[in-house]
């Protein structure tokens, strides 16, 4: 089996910020609650006239330039998205046209916040067993148009954007080294849209009783998260038969500062060793992942032979991390 790595790297925010200020403006919340409960300040937002696939674009094309990738030869597109354009075509097939990336197989995966680790482990997979040569694996989404603006529970949280990969083969004892998914579906109703589904489909009671918003059980999330992303990230690394101690840069999922602070200290790592970056972008579920590797590789905190471990958990409820050898 040949190693598979990140090849390219790139990510795309839209312009506009929404602050903590301007939210005070908007729920009864204000800038000290926010900072001191979750650690972010604030997040970008799409304009009107963008939908996921466009922000999709913006980070794809980034990735495959930093790859020296044509989008001709891309082999398949994986989008992790909870906030596709629409329920069909899937995002990835729209990517896959507005790329020009002709040759392309291209699926959305839905695993929520978790939707960039399993994206990459079923990438990854099919690189492995020589199904394809080269992926292009992208987290985006879209949240402000499924958050409640209403909701202080909520609506402080989330943020626009995307984050993407190519993954090629890589240099024997570099790459992938481990995956650990994980499910747990009975927590579903902690965290989901009701609505639009074959379940609730959508009508005037949808729209009028806000089912299509997210709703959470932030509390029970919160509990969930500060359990999972430590043991989820110390399984991946036992895989990988990797000491935690070695780990140079972990990548956590940006929702919450205490929820990484705590993942950090089961792991003994100080945090120097972590990429934060939700002061500047919230919670942007299946992109969070995919924009902090990004912008810590922009930043120059990546360098060849690190060992990396991502982590991330979300709605489902999902977990997943992976460890690589940069
Ligand atoms: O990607 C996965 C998605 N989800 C998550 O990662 C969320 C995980 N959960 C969390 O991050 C936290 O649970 C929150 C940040 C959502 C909430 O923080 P918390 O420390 O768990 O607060 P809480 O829900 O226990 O609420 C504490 C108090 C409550 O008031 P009372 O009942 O104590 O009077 C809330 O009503 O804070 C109140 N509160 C707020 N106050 C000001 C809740 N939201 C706000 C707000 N501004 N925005």
């Amino acid at each position: 089996m040949k190693a598979v790595g990140i090849i390219g790297t790139g990510m795309y925010v839209p312009e506009r910020i929404l602050t903590n200020h301007d939210l005070e403006k908007m729920v009864d919340t204000n800038d000290e609650w926010i900072v001191t409960r979750t650690g972010i300040r604030e997040r970008h937002i799409a304009a009107e006239n963008q939908a996921t696939s466009d922000l999709a674009h913006e980070a794809a094309v980034r990735a495959l330039e930093s790859a020296k990738l044509k989008p001709e030869d891309v082999e398949l597109i994986i989008v992790a998205t909870i906030t596709p354009d629409m329920f069909f075509p899937s995002t990835a097939c729209i990517l896959q046209d507005r790329l020009g990336a002709r040759r392309a197989a291209a699926f959305d995966l839905s695993a929520a916040c978790s939707g960039f680790i399993y994206s990459l482990a079923t990438a990854v997979s099919m690189l492995k067993s020589g199904m394809y040569r080269n992926a292009l694996v992208v987290g985006a989404e879209c949240l402000s148009r499924i958050t409640d603006y209403t909701d202080r529970n909520t609506c402080i949280l989330f943020g626009d954007g995307a984050g993407a990969v190519v993954l090629g083969e890589v240099p024997e004892g570099r790459g992938f080294l481990s995956f650990e998914l994980g499910a747990d579906g009975s927590g579903g109703p902690l965290l989901n849209i009701a609505g639009g589904g074959s379940r609730l489909p959508a009508s005037a009671d949808t729209v009028e009783s806000k089912a299509h918003y997210i709703r959470m059980a932030g509390n029970e999330v919160f509990k969930f998260a500060v359990r999972i992303m430590g043991s989820a990230a110390e399984e991946a690394l036992r895989k990988a038969g990797i000491d935690k101690k070695d780990v140079d840069l972990l990548v956590p999922h940006q929702a919450n500062i205490r929820i990484i602070q705590a993942a950090l200290g089961r792991l003994e790592l100080p945090e120097e060793k972590c990429m934060i970056n939700l002061d500047r972008y919230g919670n942007a579920s299946a992109a969070s992942i995919p924009i902090a590797l990004a912008e810590a590789v922009e930043q120059g905190r990546v360098r060849e032979g690190d060992c990396l471990v991502l982590v991330g958990f979300g709605g489902g409820l999902t977990w997943g991390a992976s460890v690589l050898i940069w």
